[in-house]
């Protein structure tokens, strides 16, 4: 089953292409110089050469043999022949090989997207089945994410944190949100789809290739029905920053401008206080500050950071939600939350109820509580 464009149209067509990107096969520096039916017509047209030399040649060694051995050239342009002939055929079979092997993976990764609901079986007007991934859009996206998190153990948050990520997100409301470690962009999402209208996120990334990843990543989430016609569509409301969030965070935000309400610090645990100096010109009073891993770490790369959020209740005042390590059910871990009470103190907007005045209920599922904090 392939895909048809035919009864698309133009604009459908191009954008359903995009989608089966990871379809593709990899690029590599041959494929680029010489593409396959190219390759396929050289290698085969110098196989055909060779061959039909190294019949002349045999015929002429046959005819004359006493002169051609006395002069030596006939059996050397025989040998030269005959291994260009088994070279140039063996790189077309091995090319064939491989077409078919690549067909063979396609063809493995529509079954799985099929069997895990990514990629519809449909009948086009000519009655032939075909077969097309669905459109995709941020759920679509986030369970992709997550599946891929789950099998792999990559370190997103998860959803049980992305909930109470979301609930935080909920109660506050940001305009301006900050995270530091982007990776694929699950958390970066998962706060954008619980942004209030007109707010955004941005999110720092050192690592190039998992800004370009995410950078994907968002450009898929802003696509698919859900997003049509938004002004802002969910991706979009994303901007991810390649660079060292300590050098680049300051760089990137304007001064008396942009005012942090909300700031996820989940880059590389002992580095967390320097984010958050970096970060702290730029926090308005009564914004959230959410440090991930501040149970599994702190006692090791997270301990600086930690002593001092809690240390400083003239700035912060904080507190430790507990929650599962992401993927494990097996092993506790929290999120550090403070909220900043401002340079001098005493400045934050923190209701009464708990030391932080957060209600944060983790009971909600993500996308609960991101309807919750979009509605206007
Ligand atoms: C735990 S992962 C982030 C996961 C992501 N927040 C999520 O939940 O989907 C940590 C990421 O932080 C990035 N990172 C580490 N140190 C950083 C720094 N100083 N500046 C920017 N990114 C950093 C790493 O490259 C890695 O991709």
């Amino acid at each position: 089953m392939e895909y048809c464009s035919c009864c698309s149209s133009d604009e459908e067509s191009a954008k359903r292409r995009a989608m089966e990107d990871e379809l593709r096969d990899p690029k590599n520096f041959l494929e680029f110089f010489l593409p396959r039916p190219l390759r396929l017509a050289f290698f085969g047209a110098s196989a055909a050469s060779c061959l039909i030399a190294s019949v002349l040649t045999a015929v002429r060694l046959l005819q004359s043999p006493a002169l051609e051995l006395a002069e030596g050239t006939g059996p050397r342009d025989l040998v030269v022949n005959l291994i260009g002939l088994a070279t140039f055929a063996a790189l077309f079979v091995y090319d064939q090989q491989q077409a078919r092997v690549r067909v063979e993976r396609r063809r493995e990764i529509r079954e799985a997207q099929i069997a895990f609901g990514d990629r519809e079986v449909f009948v086009n007007d000519q009655g032939e089945k075909m077969s097309r991934l669905k459109e995709v859009n941020d759920d679509w996206i986030l369970r992709r994410l997550e599946r891929w998190g789950r099998r792999d153990g990559m370190p997103f948050v998860g959803p049980a944190k992305g909930a109470i990520l979301q609930r935080l997100m909920a109660e506050r409301r940001p305009q301006l949100v900050v995270e530091v470690g982007t990776m694929a962009g699950y958390s970066a999402l998962l706060m954008a789809q619980a942004l209030p209208p007109g707010g955004r996120v941005v999110t720092f990334e050192k690592d190039l290739l998992w800004v370009l990843a995410a950078k994907r990543f968002m450009w898929q989430a802003s696509q698919g029905e859900k997003n049509r016609g938004l002004d802002s569509r969910v991706g979009d409301r994303v901007d991810v920053q390649w660079g060292d969030a300590r050098e680049s965070l300051p760089r990137a935000l304007r001064p008396g401008v942009d005012s942090i309400e909300l700031l996820f610090l989940d880059g590389t645990p002992k580095e967390y206080l320097e984010y958050l100096k970096a970060a702290e010109p730029f926090l308005a009073p009564g914004a959230l500050v959410v440090a991930d891993n501040a149970g599994v770490f702190a006692a090791g790369g997270l301990r600086p950071y930690l002593e001092y959020v809690r240390g400083s209740p003239d700035r912060y005042s904080s507190q430790l939600l507990p929650c599962k390590l992401e993927w494990r059910d097996d092993v506790d871990d929290g999120m550090e939350v403070s909220v900043y009470l401002g340079a001098g103190g005493g400045g934050g907007q923190a209701a009464p109820g708990t030391a932080a005045g957060l209600e944060v209920a983790a009971t909600a599922g993500p996308s609960e509580a991101a309807t919750a904090a979009a509605a206007p």
